[in-house]
Formats: structure tokens, sequence, C-alpha cells
């Protein structure tokens, strides 16, 4: 026969069951579940406030309203579990959703650029003079009075000097910017023996009037070969070969007479596509004067050079069909994309 404290027991844990039931229903989410099992089932939750009544019930009774708690207690902790699972995988399921990357989107295009013409066209050259059996060497570009004309046989009050006006430096009356590569000549033989074969490309600097073939900055790649026996047979011979090589058959190529301090004799070289009228001079060259073998210690009677400096915008020009040399230097994207 059930006790007074029973029924009062029971009827706490039918109440208990009643609202709980209510409330399983009504979880929405992860973090509900967590507080509903606080609250009902946690170590101070109200069915250990129940189970901890146990106490209070004669010895005789204790067993059986144990085991409608424990029943209840297995009910709910089941009914929970199978909420938690179904929103576990709810949320699972809506995190990876908004986490998902959509592969089939056209990824972003980098645009790929290429080497200036200006820079193509000078490892195009070095190419062809290191299988000419040429080596590569730079200089500076800020260059000293003596490098750029005393050494090339060209006193301070030389008239030649006047094809060559630079950019000075102030309070810097000895430094100039250099205004063709040719010093890199007296520079390297300075510090080697002959046989010397190098070639020296470098960006050079002029006050020069500045039009479709003129830049006040512009490249040259200069040519130096000095060895026993060396002969303007052999620096005509160099300079056709690498045209040839460089342009291809449909382009020819003409020796004008020149005048330069550091060759003797010296010329110029011409180059047009064939079946136009009009040529370009492409570079200077000459043999290697003997003042500027003795410069450097290298007796002319045993040795002999030639020697030239090329404008590779020119180059660039002919190949290319460029007929403005400003082009170059305009940052015009639709004329750098072109190469
Ligand atoms: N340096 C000369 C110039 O810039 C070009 C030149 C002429 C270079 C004759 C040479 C040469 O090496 O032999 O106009």
């Amino acid at each position: 026969m059930a006790t007074m404290q029973q029924d009062g027991l029971i009827q706490k844990a039918q109440q208990l069951q009643h609202q709980a039931v209510q409330e399983l229903q009504a979880l929405s989410s992860v973090k509900e579940c967590e507080e509903f099992r606080v609250k009902y089932l946690g170590r101070k939750g109200q069915l250990a406030h129940l189970l901890d009544g146990l106490k209070t019930l004669p010895p005789a009774e204790r067993a059986e309203a144990g085991r409608i708690l424990n029943a209840l207690k297995e009910t709910l902790t089941a009914e929970l579990e199978k909420r938690l699972t179904q929103f576990a995988l709810a949320e699972k399921e809506a995190r990876l959703r908004a986490e998902a990357l959509d592969v089939t989107l056209p990824g972003r295009r980098h645009k790929l650029g290429s080497l200036h013409l200006i820079t193509q066209v000078t490892k195009e050259l070095e190419d062809i003079f290191v299988r000419l059996g040429f080596e590569v060497v730079t200089g500076p570009e800020v260059e000293t009075d003596y490098y750029n004309f005393e050494a090339l046989n060209m006193p301070k009050d030389h008239p030649a000097r006047d094809d060559w006006d630079s950019f000075y430096i102030e309070g810097f009356d000895d430094l100039l910017l250099r205004t063709h590569t040719s010093p890199v000549q007296i520079r390297v033989m300075q510090h080697r023996r002959p046989p010397v074969k190098v070639v020296v490309p470098g960006k050079c600097f002029r006050r020069d009037a500045t039009d479709a073939t003129h830049s006040p900055v512009f490249h040259q790649i200069e040519m130096l070969w000095v060895d026993r026996g060396i002969t303007l047979a052999h620096l005509k011979g160099t300079i056709l070969a690498f045209i040839e090589e460089f342009f291809g058959k449909n382009f020819e190529a003409r020796f004008v007479g020149d005048y330069f301090p550091f060759t003797e004799p010296s010329l110029q070289v011409h180059v047009r596509r064939k079946g136009s009228d009009r040529w370009l001079e492409i570079l200077g060259a000459g043999m290697v004067d003997p003042a500027v073998l003795q410069e450097v210690d290298y007796d002319p009677e045993e040795y002999t050079g030639f020697a030239f400096g090329l404008g590779v915008e020119r180059m660039a020009m002919l190949k290319y069909g460029v007929d403005d040399i400003r082009m170059f230097y305009q940052n015009d994207i639709r004329f750098i994309e072109t190469f």
C-alpha cells in the first residue's frame, strides 16, 4: 500500500515527466538540449532533487519509488540523446553548406607579363655573340671623365667630345652619365691580357635632341675583340654574321666611312629591309686606335683589335617595324603587349 510520502514523490515524478516531455518537444538546438540536461538531469537538477527525496521514504517503499524515478531518468536521457543527435547533424550540415566552396566558379586570371622588347632584343643579341665565342661583361652607368673620354683618345678640349654631350653630376666635376658603352673597353683591358673577346650591354645617356630616332636614354651593346693578327676582315665578317643571324635574309647591310677618336679606320654600318629606300645607322665600328691600346699597356705592334657599339633600340626598330624610338619608353600597354 502506498504511503503519503510515496504518493507525493510519484506525483512529483509525473509532473516532472509531463513538463519535461513538453519541453523536450520544444527544443530546437544543441545549446537548448544542453540547458535541458542541466535543468533536469544535472547533478543539481530536478531529477536529482527527487532522488534525494528517496531518503525520506520508509525503507520498504524506496525500491519502488527508486525504480520509477530511474525509469523516468532513462526515458528522459534517451529522448534527449535522440533530439541532440538530430540537432547536431542538422547544425553540422548547415555549417558545411555555409563553408562550401563553389568549385564551378571560374578563377581569377592573373595577367602574364613579358620582358620589354629592349630586354628581349638585348638577350637575343647576347646569345648570338656568346655563340660566336664572346663573353658578356658590364660596367658602371656613372662614369669618370677618364673612362668616358680621356682613355678613349679624347683629351679635354677634343672637338669630338661635342658629339657625346652628357649629363654631369653637380658637385662632382669628374663624374658623368656615360654617353656610350665604350669606356668598358678600357675597364676590361686594364684587367686582362689579350686575347680579349667581350660584349657589353648597357644603358647610355646623352644630351641629344629627342626625336623619332634619338632618346636621351638608350641602350648599346659594345663589342671588343683584341688579339694577334686581327684585321678589318674579322670586323666585316663578324658584323655581317651577326646581322644576318639577327635580321635574317630579308635585310641588307652597308659599310660607310666615319670618324671616331678611338678607332682608325672608323666606319658605320647601315641596315635596311630589302626593297626599302631607308637605311638606318645601327652601329659605329673600327679598328682599335693604337693610342687606346697603349693606354692600357697593350703593344700595338703585337696586338690589333676591332670594336663596335650598336644601338639596341635601332636594331629593335628595324626588325619589328617600330618607327619612333619614343614608343619604347612611353609605357603604353598596347605597344608593350605587342611583343
Ligand atoms: N661609342 C660610339 C658611340 O656611342 C660607337 C662606337 C664606335 C663604338 C666605334 C665602338 C667603335 O666600339 O669602335 O657613338
